[in-house]
């Protein structure tokens, strides 16, 4: 029966195969910008040996892999360093790259706290509140 287009003949079909491919180029290229360095275990992505050379010399650079935040919470962290710690001043063609790379790659993690339960899921409280 005419009626009944095969699906290869769907103009759509096309360009859902596209989607699908460009789909999961996506994925696995997302993937690859996941790739660990063998020594360090840094996220292999730009700037990555700029870390390596300026910040694993006193540590394992797993000091900073376990860290998280937003670029302002690691130039903190880098001051504290170089206040505490005897890090030396960095130029901003140091500074800047390393912070982009922190900042993209080990940024601010989202809460992971547990909303707080409904009141009426609580047991009474036996103590007078204070107001
Ligand atoms: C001159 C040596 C030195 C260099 C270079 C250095 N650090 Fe450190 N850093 C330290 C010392 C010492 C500590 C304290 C380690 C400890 O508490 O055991 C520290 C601690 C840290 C901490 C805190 C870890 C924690 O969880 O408390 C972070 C984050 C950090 N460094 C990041 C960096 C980054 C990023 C760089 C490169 C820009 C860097 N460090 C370069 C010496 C250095």
């Amino acid at each position: 029966m005419d009626r009944f287009v095969s699906i290869r003949h769907f103009p759509a079909y096309r360009s859902v195969a596209v989607f699908l491919v460009a789909l999961i180029l996506l994925f696995s290229s997302n993937a690859q910008s996941q790739q660990l360095e063998a020594t360090t275990g840094l996220i292999i992505s730009d700037g990555w040996q700029l870390v390596e050379q300026t910040c694993t010399r006193c540590h394992s650079a797993q000091i900073i892999t376990q860290n998280s935040g937003s670029r302002e919470v690691w130039q903190s962290r880098i001051i504290w360093v170089q206040q505490t710690q005897g890090l030396e001043q960095l130029s901003p063609e140091i500074l800047d790259p390393i912070l982009d790379y922190l900042a993209q790659n080990y940024g601010q993690k989202a809460a992971t706290r547990r909303l707080d339960l409904k009141e009426h899921l609580l047991p009474s409280n036996p103590y007078p509140t204070i107001d």
